[in-house]
């Protein structure tokens, strides 16, 4: 059982989105997304990025003033990370095996975009699910956007694996958006809240 690896080296990765940044595509949407239900729920604290990768989400979080803590198990992607932004806290951890004093916050929100939780080893979520929950501070948010597929998490399974997490659904949306879910979506953003 093993999580999968983005096929690309840190430096490819980031080019693939600077690229699509050059054409004027909104490359910020998930931040965009979290500093606004941030607001709208009166969450003032510090952001997890889990899942960070090269830090694409983290650092535009430390860009626009929030305290951020990136953790990803992959030590590449991290330096990779390091070397763009010092602000954030990076963490090399497994969010699977997270232990209490690995990143403990509490924060404000936990952010689990670029389909982290399809690329944590499947059998892993609800552990996953558990430990980002168990950082969160009371009112605390759970953002995470994954694509939708036969036989990787659907979106029942997450939200029993956030129920589990003593996690109430908030909303569910198509896009960082927000544009509505229909049955056919491929692709879901869910917010929970812890309680
Ligand atoms: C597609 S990348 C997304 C990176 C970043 N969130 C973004 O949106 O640009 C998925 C990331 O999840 C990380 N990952 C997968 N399983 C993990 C785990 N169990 N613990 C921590 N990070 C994990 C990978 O190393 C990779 O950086």
């Amino acid at each position: 059982m093993t999580h999968r690896r983005v096929d690309l080296s840190p430096d490819q990765y980031d080019e693939r989105w600077a690229a699509l940044a050059a054409t004027g595509a909104e490359i910020h949407g998930e931040v965009d997304l979290v500093e606004a239900l941030l607001q709208e729920h009166g969450l003032t604290g510090a952001v997890l990025d889990a899942g960070c990768g090269t830090g694409r989400v983290a650092v535009e979080l430390a860009a626009r003033g929030h305290a951020v803590t990136g953790v990803d198990l992959d030590p590449a992607l991290l330096d990779a990370a390091r070397v763009k932004d010092p602000r954030p806290r990076w963490v090399t951890a497994d969010l699977a095996t997270l232990g209490p004093e690995v990143a403990p916050g509490p924060f404000a929100a936990a952010v689990a975009a670029g389909n982290v939780m399809i690329f944590v080893a499947r059998g892993t979520e609800r552990a996953v699910v558990a430990n980002l929950a168990a950082r969160l501070e009371p009112g605390g948010l759970l953002i995470a956007g994954f694509q939708v597929r036969r036989g990787r998490l659907g979106i029942d399974e997450y939200d029993e694996h956030c129920a589990a997490a003593g996690l109430e659904p908030m909303a569910h949306f198509a896009t960082w958006a927000r544009d509505p879910l229909d049955a056919s979506a491929d692709y879901v953003v869910a917010v929970h809240r812890r309680g």
